[in-house]
């Protein structure tokens, strides 16, 4: 057993040891009276198809402030509460949390090396936990969170009844896992998929349906499962989608052909002859899954 008293040497031990898959048992006291505890686990490493040094361009247009007021109304956080952003990815909604959250009461999991890396130099403050992990077996002892929040990750979650019930695990009593993801129904009148048709089939088959989720969650021990549906007017430079196309920065892009790609991009740019210098409507349509433990 590992004993430790500062983050700082959490930080080295996981990174040193990211490209493994390896057993570790570390009883970790973060600074203050902030205490979260690491069990014993075996935790998976896995590179992705995201360009870690791209993927913030795919996500600028995004209200990330908002959406963490929305999840911090809902799970009635206060400053002391203890948050675990489930799939960081390079920490965009963690470090937002960090604005109005205590040092060190919040920890960013990632199962890809790349994106934590990224997610790790915009810390500048060193303020956050990032362990590298997956939803499928978290390594955290029973009962540490106040909140697990979780954006735009399910869907590449592969074994889904197992993270739920990791979650509700490591949430402590009447705290809620929120889930901001987008429902088939939200699937169905989204820009891109007018523009790119292709991705319409692909992703509601890669997306969990609402009655998925609540088999999942309803499963693992969740009462009540909540949905909040959100549509916001957005307008954004159509460039910004031709660049998020071609580079792929969206895993809804993987899945399709060039050609696919090729044609909505055309679309695109026949849209910026009709409409010079004119952004294009590109609502953000989100749904908020809150499941309570
Ligand atoms: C679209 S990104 C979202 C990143 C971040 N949450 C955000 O909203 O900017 C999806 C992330 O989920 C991560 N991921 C994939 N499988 C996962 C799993 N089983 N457990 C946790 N995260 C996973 C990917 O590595 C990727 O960083």
């Amino acid at each position: 057993m590992l004993k430790d008293s500062s983050s700082t040497h959490l930080v080295s031990v996981v990174s040193s040891r990211e490209k493994q898959h390896l057993l570790h048992s570390i009883r970790l006291r973060f600074l203050g009276a902030q205490r979260i505890y690491l069990r014993s686990t075996k935790y998976s490493v896995m590179t992705s198809k995201y360009d870690a040094s791209e993927y913030d361009k795919g996500r600028r247009d995004e209200d990330f402030p908002f959406w963490v007021r929305e999840a911090s109304r809902i799970a009635e956080l206060n400053e002391n509460s203890k948050i675990l952003d489930l799939g960081c990815g390079t920490g965009n909604y963690t470090l937002e949390f960090r604005q109005n959250m205590a040092l060190n009461s919040i920890c960013g999991l990632e199962p890809d090396p790349q994106m934590i890396s990224q997610a790790r130099v915009k810390d500048v403050d060193k303020s956050i936990n990032w362990c590298v992990g997956a939803g499928e077996n978290l390594p955290f002892v029973s009962g540490t969170f106040n909140c697990v929040f979780s954006s735009q990750v399910w869907h590449h979650i592969k074994d889904r009844e197992r993270a739920a019930s990791e979650c509700f695990r490591v949430l402590k009593e009447n705290s809620p896992l929120i889930i901001r993801t987008i429902s088939h129904e939200q699937w169905k009148r989204k820009t891109v998929t007018q523009l790119f048709p292709e991705v319409l089939t692909l992703e509601l088959g890669r997306y969990p349906s609402d009655r998925d989720f609540e088999g999942y969650f309803y499963k693992a021990g969740f009462h009540p499962v909540k949905f909040y549906y959100y549509e916001i007017e957005r307008y954004v430079p159509p460039d910004d989608l031709i660049e998020v196309a071609q580079k792929k920065l969206w895993s809804m892009f993987w899945h399709l052909s060039d050609e696919a790609i090729e044609r909505g991009v055309k679309k695109l740019i026949e849209y910026k002859r009709m409409n010079p210098e004119k952004p294009i409507r590109n609502d953000e349509l989100i749904t908020l899954v809150v499941a309570w433990r």
